[in-house]
């Protein structure tokens, strides 16, 4: 079975596609998605149209009307789609030849190459600006609960052993420190997609005088100064895909930060910890189980990295084959972008508000910080102290770990008698190791998890974030 498809096809063609084609390279489904980006690249495209002579003022006004109106229409859920126009492209510059007959010269010197490729650089520079924002919440939640518990002592783990003492807030900012990272990752993302394709047409430019610089301007591809950015080469503008590349790779290393944070959340809600309590409004039950909460919010969140991981791989492999220049391949760009944001920014919003409703159990995270195992090291900077190189201090300490196993005592319930059976270095003040709140005030190396260093960090977050609205 044949379908007409109107635009695409020259004259040259002697019939549509079949039927299983169209559907087949269809991607109005999804692409749609960047009309408003679209109809904004018309209506500069048509601006400049103007400018050279090519539209007259009352063709030029008449378009821009429409395309006003085409875009209002869709904003209200009334637009029909059609998958027989293939693409957004093709639907919007259907409808708007329709209705106005100098719609039909809109596309002079212009190619859905170059058209697509400035859609898309739009599109992600809004879901960019958007992302940023949705990030700054998270790392508001964050600096929040950080702030609430300021003095909650909890274990630092290293291969999931305790390890060394540190302060929840220790641990939460160093979230901060990953999406902060995140975020100058996008940013640079953002600068480096900022110039504008427009003009580079199907692969070759154009034979018509275009003024790409006046289309850049009018979208806002500008540097610091005003002044316009725009690609220099037109067959690599058209086939270039870097830019939906470094979203994508800035958007897995982000979810997996995220996947890292949640996997945190989900042990410390487990009774083994009880470090937390996640709101009720983020679990949920079993069909089978009637006592479970699940923290299934956390563990999507941690489940989802795996689809942004995917999303980066499946660009790079659509790249990687890809003879110069466009290529309908490229037209598989789009999901990859699209679902990567999409799943990004869910996850940041929604455990962002989770976070806001999540309980610390001060008391069981203490009571896990108090072992005195985590102070073993605070025992051998003990003695190096007192003299002893460094590893003869380790390999005491080790020997006292040991002998307090052997005796079944916690290592703070040796006597004196037994560390210098060890180390006769140690001395009647060699216990006052084991105070966790001392232990916690000597960590004031830059960097390190002690009370006046958290304090100072927090509240240069909190300054941070509290400028950033
Ligand atoms: N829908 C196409 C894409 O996403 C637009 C460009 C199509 N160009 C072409 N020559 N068929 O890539």
């Amino acid at each position: 079975m044949k379908t007409r498809s109107p635009v695409s096809r020259s004259a040259r063609f002697t019939g549509g596609p079949a039927a299983d084609t169209a559907a087949f390279t269809e991607s109005v489904s999804f692409d749609y998605r960047l009309w408003r980006q679209d109809l904004l690249g018309s209506m500069a495209h048509a601006r400049m149209l103007q400018q050279i002579g090519v539209l007259s003022r009352a063709e030029f006004k008449a378009i821009v009307r429409e395309l006003d109106r085409i875009g209002r229409e869709i904003a209200a859920g009334r637009f029909r789609w059609r998958t027989e126009f293939e693409d957004v492209h093709m639907n919007l510059e259907a409808e708007l030849t329709r209705r106005v007959s100098a719609g039909a010269k809109l596309h002079t010197g212009r190619s859905r190459n170059d058209q697509v490729a400035l859609d898309l650089r739009l599109w992600l520079r809004d879901e960019i600006v958007g992302l940023a924002d949705d990030l700054r919440g998270l790392q508001r939640s964050l600096a929040r609960l950080a702030g609430r518990h300021r003095d909650v002592v909890l274990p630092g783990y290293t291969h999931l052993q305790r390890a060394q003492p540190v302060l929840l807030a220790h641990h939460l900012l160093a979230y901060l420190e990953m999406l902060e990272r995140d975020q100058q990752r996008l940013e640079d993302c953002f600068f480096r997609l900022n110039v504008c394709p427009l003009g580079s047409g199907a692969l070759a430019g154009s034979t018509l005088p275009l003024d790409r610089e006046l289309v850049a301007k009018l979208l806002g591809f500008v540097d610091a100064n005003g002044r316009p950015r725009l690609t220099q080469n037109s067959m690599d503008a058209v086939s270039d895909r870097d830019f939906a590349v470094e979203f994508c790779a800035g958007g897995a290393l982000l979810g997996v930060h995220l996947s890292r944070l949640a996997e945190d959340l989900v042990l410390w809600s487990a009774a083994e910890f009880n470090f937390i309590r996640i709101d009720d409004a983020y679990t949920t039950g079993s069909s089978l189980m009637p006592q479970k909460k699940n923290p299934d919010v956390a563990e999507l969140a941690r489940g989802k990295s795996g689809r942004v991981i995917g999303n980066l791989v499946a660009l790079l492999t659509l790249l990687k084959g890809l003879p110069m220049t466009y290529n309908r391949d490229l037209q598989e760009d789009k999901e990859r972008v699209f679902d990567t944001a999409d799943t990004v920014r869910s996850t940041v919003r929604v455990l962002a508000s989770m976070l806001r409703k999540t309980q610390v159990n001060a008391a069981a995270c203490r009571a896990a910080a108090g072992d005195p195992l985590l102070l073993a090291t605070d025992l051998a900077d003990y003695l190096v102290r007192k003299g002893r190189p460094f590893r003869q201090a380790h390999h005491a300490v080790g020997a006292a770990v040991a002998l307090a196993e052997r005796q079944r005592k916690r290592l703070d319930q040796l006597t004196l008698a037994e560390l210098r059976s060890v180390d006769n270095r140690f001395e009647r003040d060699a216990l006052k190791v084991f105070d966790l709140d001392a232990a916690l005030a000597r960590r004031e190396v830059l960097g390190a998890p002690g009370k006046k260093q958290v304090r100072k960090q927090l509240a240069r977050w909190q300054k941070r974030l509290a400028e950033n609205r």
